[in-house]
């Protein structure tokens, strides 16, 4: 976004005369006039004043890096590679790039924007500019593949946290790893395997999206809702939660890598979604009421002929390519 400085400056929502802005911009006032011009281009509703400037209608929220590693516990800011991007075809996918390029310490990137967003089951996510966070971190574990069982369920009890902390209450579950409201979906989670593996060494790209600000998604094929929707808490920051998301983050994955899914089970069955609902799963083979999960992250559905174990095979737990 070429004119974020611009943006960022007017985003106060208070008038800005040109002068002032070409002196914070250390251009001419007809290079502010252009910038405008660009920044409605791209989205922005900005007023101009007459005899006083120019002003920003519709409130903006944008990533700022430093504002986010401010926000961080000490311990997270000390260990994470943060990269905040105008636009990136997926969060995932620049991980995936950066452990190529052997980055140190825990990666984690941040975009305005996505092109290429995708959600689990090959799905693409929509991910609009501006308003969703888009997040994802690499994370490193030890042994063998048996060590991520119920990750993907852990991030979901993570994200759920995250948001009650910030003010949301009644956030749900739904298994494996999607994030509800009452009135729809909120986020979902893509856990994925980075390609080559050192012996023994298991690094996993963890890529959340939360739906924060969007108003219209007419091509989502499911009921959706975000924070702005369900809250009545004004300004929601997409700075502030991924502060918050990423402290929350790195220490479920230290808890979960020393004592293993049982340390969230409660936390994660205490939000189910589908618990005592009638279901049916296995694509039609077993019909039956939800009885949230077992030590592994299995869901248990308790069918004619007792309680069965669902695995939770259907993660998207699979190679990036
Ligand atoms: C789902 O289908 O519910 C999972 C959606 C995961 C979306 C996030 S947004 C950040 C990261 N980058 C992606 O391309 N996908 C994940």
């Amino acid at each position: 976004m070429k004119t974020k400085v611009l943006v960022s400056l007017l985003s106060d929502g208070q008038v800005h005369s040109g002068e002032r802005l070409a002196e914070e911009l250390g251009v001419s006032r007809t290079a502010v006039w252009k910038q405008v011009r660009r920044a409605a281009a791209e989205g922005f509703e900005i007023e101009t004043v007459r005899g006083r400037g120019y002003k920003l209608v519709t409130p903006v929220d944008l990533l700022d890096a430093g504002v986010i590693l401010d926000g961080l516990v000490e311990s997270a800011r000390n260990s994470i590679c943060l990269t905040v991007l105008d636009e990136v075809d997926s969060t995932n996918t620049e991980i995936l790039r950066q452990i190529s390029d052997g980055v140190s310490g825990v990666p984690v990137a941040i975009a305005d924007c996505q092109t290429m967003g995708r959600g689990r089951r090959g799905r693409p996510w929509r991910s609009p500019r501006g308003e969703n966070l888009y997040l994802s971190a690499g994370l490193t574990f030890h042994g063998d593949f048996s060590v991520l069982d119920g990750l993907s369920l852990v991030l979901g009890v993570a994200v759920a946290e995250t948001l009650e902390e910030l003010g949301l209450p009644g956030v749900r579950l739904k298994w494996p790893n999607d994030i509800f409201m009452p009135d729809g979906k909120l986020g979902g989670i893509l856990v994925e395997l980075q390609g080559e593996l050192q012996e023994g060494v298991i690094r996993v790209i963890a890529g959340i999206g939360i739906n924060v600000h969007m108003s219209c998604a007419d091509d989502v094929d499911q009921a959706w809702s975000s924070l702005d929707r369900v809250s009545t808490q004004a300004g929601w920051s997409r700075n502030r939660i991924a502060s918050a998301l990423i402290g929350t983050l790195l220490h479920s994955a230290d808890i979960f890598a020393q004592k293993g899914f049982g340390a969230f089970q409660d936390a994660w069955q205490s939000r189910d979604l589908f618990n005592g609902q009638q279901l049916i799963a296995k694509g039609g083979e077993l019909a039956g009421v939800g009885r949230g999960i077992d030590g592994q992250g299995n869901y248990l559905v308790e069918g004619e002929s007792g309680v069965v174990p669902v695995r939770a095979g259907e993660i998207s737990l699979r190679v990036a390519r």
